[in-house]
């Protein structure tokens, strides 16, 4: 049992970036398998803040390798740039980094069509990133998609950026009256990027998979949240992937039965960007203090993030879809300053209270929390490493979440700093007449 899969258990930003740079000791390969720019992983290190769209977050410990897979949108101009920030601050990139030569490209065209349909929509907008993600996608699935490979054969590079661009041109200027781009110019500079990209290009197909066989230890990042998932989440308003760990096997090359442990990071209240159905989304008062206490502004956009309630109904809704084993509790320090804190432990509607997440659009505006209320612990958990230094309030939230959603926590964070959390040894007790969970490190 050796290979793990670290997923979001709610709408992204549950602070993934963070927890797998702690989990990397365990590993020796970090693959991520999905999305692209869009996400953002924010890891402190010693005071310093990285944050990282596409590389994964296993690159601040130089001895790991660390694989882009073929499930990723690449953004060429947006990989280079991260790898320039990196070296900059003096973070080693050589011989560690590998991206798949079977990645779709994200051009140009992908994010102006991003941009263009989400001001087409109106107030039906997804709220996208704006980089590019769903048009590249769309492209993968219709076949007209262009891959890192394709990079290095240059007159079938010509052929297809020039056969895309003239298609998207016709959308362009017919439907949305934009000026046309240029394929040669388009042409001319991903030319550059291939000659700069070519030193991590590699089949990471096969990378991952001899690694396996020589009894390497892979970690598989997922991006963005399970309630993003294309199949999963709350469609339309979701990503163009399948952030669960689902996604794994397709975005990496590797068998289902490679992925031995799925751990779902979660964090202590709920948080989405962009449009969509969110029961639990605070508003006032509440919903302010939270985003300026949690610093709940888009890692990658800067937009402030929805705040509300942590959701047991959706969370046990993505602990279920990826099968999760374990569950790691994020930013429970943000709460400390709460005195009555509030779970949703199901939805009212049609005049009755559901424990099932719906999958009906329509259904889930209308759905109305129904709230269980915990004490407050009205104490600062941002220094304490073992769970006997946490408050007993602390304490039971994180045995009543464990309760309510049947898995364990294993780990609490209480801050941003890669040495601000507090591994748990969590043993839920399943036999059905006695339901206490025990908690002791
Ligand atoms: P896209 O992935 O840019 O197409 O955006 C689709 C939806 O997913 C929007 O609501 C975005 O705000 C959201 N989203 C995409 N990536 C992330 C992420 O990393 N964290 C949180 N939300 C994200």
């Amino acid at each position: 049992m050796s290979n793990a899969c670290v997923v979001g258990l709610q709408w992204g930003d549950e602070g993934k970036g963070k927890v797998i740079d702690i989990l990397t000791d365990e590993y020796d390969v970090i693959v991520r398998y999905q999305g692209g720019g869009n996400a953002g992983h924010t890891v402190v290190v010693s005071g310093e803040k990285f944050v990282l769209h596409l590389i994964p977050s296993g690159i601040l410990h130089p001895e790991k390798k660390c694989v882009i897979g073929n499930g990723v949108a690449l953004d060429p101009a947006l990989f280079l740039e991260e790898v320039e920030e990196l070296r900059k601050k003096d973070v080693s990139i050589k011989d560690n980094l590998f991206v798949s030569d079977r990645a779709h490209l994200v051009f140009p065209y992908h994010k102006l069509l991003d941009a263009l349909s989400e001001s087409d929509k109106g107030q039906d907008r997804i709220g996208t990133t704006g980089r590019g993600i769903g048009p590249c996608y769309a492209d993968k699935m219709a076949r007209i998609g262009i891959r890192v490979i394709e990079l290095y054969h240059l007159e079938h590079l010509k052929r297809q950026i020039r056969r895309n661009v003239e298609e998207k041109n016709r959308l362009l200027q017919g439907l949305y009256d934009t000026a046309p781009l240029s394929w040669e110019e388009i042409y001319e500079e991903y030319v550059a990027y291939a000659k700069r990209l070519e030193p991590y290009v590699c089949d990471t197909v096969e990378y991952v998979n001899e690694a396996i066989k020589g009894s390497k230890r892979v970690l598989f990042e997922g991006a963005q949240g399970s309630l993003l998932d294309v199949d999963f989440g709350t469609y339309p308003f979701i990503t163009s992937s399948n952030a669960t760990a689902c996604g794994a096997a397709p975005g990496a090359g590797v068998s289902p039965k490679q992925i031995h442990k799925i751990y779902g990071v979660m964090k202590a209240y709920t948080t989405r960007v962009g449009s969509g159905p969110f029961p639990t989304e605070a508003g006032g008062v509440l919903e302010e203090h939270l985003r300026l206490r949690g610093g709940e502004f888009g890692a990658t956009t800067g937009r402030p993030r929805r705040c509300g309630w942590f959701d047991v109904v959706a969370v046990r809704h993505a602990a279920t879809v990826n099968g999760v084993d374990e569950t790691i509790l994020t930013k429970l320090d943000v709460l400390d300053d709460q005195e009555t804190l509030k779970i949703c432990v199901g939805y009212k509607y049609n005049g009755k209270v559901h424990e099932r997440f719906p999958p009906d659009l329509a259904l889930l505006p209308q759905c109305e929390p129904v709230y269980e209320e915990r004490p407050g612990w009205r104490q600062d958990t941002s220094c304490c490493t073992s769970i006997h230094k946490l408050p007993g309030e602390a304490v039971n939230y994180v045995r009543r979440l464990e309760e309510l959603l049947g898995l364990k926590v294993t780990m609490v964070s209480v801050g941003p700093d890669r040495r601000q959390f507090i591994r748990i040894r969590s043993t839920i007790q399943k036999k059905p007449q006695r339901r206490r969970i025990t908690i002791h490190e």
